[in-house]
């Protein structure tokens, strides 16, 4: 291959082209990012959510006393909140202990320190006392203990702070109360204290920084079909997700599991300023999945058909308009400005972005809503970039409808989405190329090469690879890339491949992972176009080389991605770059057997004189970043 960059010709890019989708599938948010350890804290899982899964607001849950077991005892009566209507009853006597057993257990570090904290009350003139809190290993022996005073009278939160005297893959939290009479307890929680930056109601830190490892410029949330939901009366409410916990509105989600919103909006803009992204917060556009309910087999209450009654969508309108005034709007003018002032940010998230839709099926019913909503939105923040969508991908399809609306509104942004074979992606290079730069730009939201069987492994994550190198190319209409989906939790596992794995004590990032990590911190601002040379004139040879320059603006660095899909390596020559020639370059590779699932990238310093005799080796992305300084 002999590469000559014309830099003369260079042009720019949208420098947001490497983001991430996170979506609670895959026990993604609860279970997962999210760090909350006992599992149904609020006694709010209910068989609406998935009555396969045995969900009611006792599960997790187990009543202890004498060595017998019993299922938990739980009232509306007089709640908490309204939106957290359930809560636990005992009758308590010393020798009792309600535990839970967290998401697969709950894992614990030795030495690290855990916030636990409940709601709780007792009858009007009962004196009251203490209640024992302790985390039991799998043999039952004590790991931690503190205690918790409860009282007579309204609903109290009391707090403790527990230390694991040594590490447990699957521990117990037993409450044990040392008073007797009746005994309410609602949101019994337990946190571990080093949550991402130190958070409270924070995301697991291991997680939360494998994501911004990546190097995200963008974070989409929190669907996905998570989204727009199962029936109208399953979309994400994003009101229904902020402010105190308590009185936030869990639900099930389309995936077939519940949901505690505790991850709600609040946390995710945190969560995006704290590791530099744009927040991408997707609405549903007034439908729900496919503008009815979606999951065969598998429906949640049986919601509404259609889309939200055109008799309601003015207010529907008004609560997106909300959220950017949450987002970004003054605490002293404006009623959810000042609710996210109080959750402890004044200052604005700077929201810029906002997802109207996902794949949603282009009917008259969505039209209309869509419509509304884009008009609402443009007319009052026109600073708002609105992200449409173009529907769901079928072969052959195109996309027709989608963009065909789009453009009649001049919607500024689309979301596409494929998840295709490897075979698909090497020969849809072009597939931007093509596009008309008159039409709105393009956010690729979600996409995935897959096999058979779904594995993510070298041919999968060089097939994406090559396919960025075109996405870098169109990086003047396609303005956002993001893979999915991002997260899933082993044994609860629904969609394959992911990005990254993990279960409660490791992180598994998969070799897509490090393509997207390349990309991520190599991405620039300025597109360098080149002309290629390959000395095989087979077009399924040429084909599987992929070829990117680019210039980040920031750094000054000049970035050179070549990606080989070919068994064989490849012998290379880069010129063009002519100011650089003395000067330094960080070489990172990542190449395997096309089946390998634990391929690294693998770094060196190298001179960039390198690149006039470089060899790309075999199923290999190499990315050659030449320092400025
Ligand atoms: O990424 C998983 C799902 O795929 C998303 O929820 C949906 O948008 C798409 O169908």
């Amino acid at each position: 291959l002999q590469l000559t960059v014309r830099p003369e010709e260079a042009k720019p890019i949208s420098d947001k082209l490497i983001g991430i989708f996170f979506e609670d599938i895959n026990y993604g948010a609860d279970g997962g990012l999210y760090a909350e350890l006992v599992q149904n804290r609020d006694f709010e899982y209910s068989p609406k959510d998935n009555a396969h899964q045995g969900f009611d607001s006792g599960y997790a849950w187990s009543v202890w006393e004498n060595g017998q077991s019993s299922a938990v005892k739980v009232s509306t009566e007089n709640p908490l909140h309204e939106n957290n209507p359930h809560y636990v009853v005992l009758q308590a006597k010393p020798g009792m202990a309600l535990r839970n057993s967290g998401f697969d257990g709950i894992t614990l570090k030795k030495g690290e320190k855990y916030d636990f904290s409940v709601f709780s009350r007792m009858p009007e003139g009962s004196k009251g006392g203490k209640v024992i809190v302790r985390l039991l290993d799998n043999e039952g022996k004590e790991v931690a203990k503190s205690s918790v005073r409860v009282a007579a009278g309204k609903w109290k939160k009391q707090s403790a702070v527990l230390t694991a005297q040594t590490d447990v893959d699957a521990a117990v939290l037993s409450v044990e109360p040392e008073v007797t009479g009746e005994l309410h307890l609602d949101m019994v929680s337990l946190f571990p204290q080093e949550t991402f930056k130190g958070r409270k109601n924070g995301l697991r830190a291991d997680l939360a920084q494998t994501l911004a490892d990546l190097h995200p410029r963008f974070v989409r949330f929190p669907g996905g079909c998570v989204a727009h939901g199962n029936g109208i009366d399953n979309i994400y409410r994003w009101k229904n997700s902020v402010g105190p916990l308590e009185a936030r509105k869990p639900m099930g989600n389309l995936w077939g599991y519940h949901q505690t919103l505790g991850l709600g909006y609040f946390e995710y803009f945190q969560f995006c300023e704290d590791i530099g992204a744009e927040p991408l917060p997707v609405l549903a556009a007034g439908v729900p999945c496919q503008n009815s309910a979606c999951i065969p087999g598998k429906p949640l209450s049986g919601g509404q058909q259609g889309g939200i009654p055109m008799e309601e969508m003015d207010a529907y309108v008004q609560d997106i308009l909300d959220l950017i005034e949450y987002a970004n709007g003054d605490p002293k003018k404006n009623k959810w400005a000042k609710m996210r002032a109080e959750a402890g940010h004044p200052k604005p998230f700077n929201l810029k972005y906002i997802g109207i839709g996902n794949e949603d099926l282009i009917t008259p019913i969505f039209e209309e809503r869509f419509e509304m909503i884009f008009k609402a939105v443009k007319e009052k923040y026109p600073e708002i970039t609105v992200i449409g969508t173009v529907g769901p991908f079928y072969e052959g399809t195109d996309y027709e409808a989608g963009w065909k609306f789009a453009t009649r509104l001049n919607v500024p942004m689309v979301d596409e989405h494929y998840y295709n074979t490897p075979g698909w992606f090497i020969n849809n290079q072009d597939y931007y190329d093509r596009y008309d730069r008159t039409k709105p730009k393009v956010y690729l939201g979600e996409y995935a090469a897959h096999l058979p069987g779904r594995p993510n492994n070298i041919e999968t994550a060089l097939a994406e690879a090559l396919y960025l190198t075109s996405v870098e190319r169109n990086g003047d209409i396609v303005s956002m890339t993001s893979y999915a989906p991002l997260l899933a939790k082993e044994g609860h596992t629904q969609w394959n491949p992911d990005l990254i794995y993990f279960n409660n004590r490791e992180v598994k990032p998969t070799v897509g992972y490090y393509t997207q990590q390349l990309y991520g911190q190599n991405s620039g601002d300025t597109y360098l176009p080149a002309d290629r040379k390959i000395d095989n004139p087979r077009q399924d040879v040429q084909k599987r080389i992929g070829t990117s320059v680019v210039r980040d603006s920031k750094t000054g660095d000049w970035i050179v991605k070549l990606v080989n899909l070919l068994p064989v390596p490849v012998k290379t020559k880069v010129e063009g770059l002519t100011q650089t020639e003395n000067g330094k370059a960080v070489l990172q590779v990542l190449s395997g057997k096309p089946t390998d699932k634990n391929a690294r990238p693998v770094k060196k310093d190298v001179s960039v004189t390198e690149l006039s005799q470089y060899e790309m080796p075999a199923y290999s992305l190499s990315v050659i970043r030449i320092k400025s300084d």
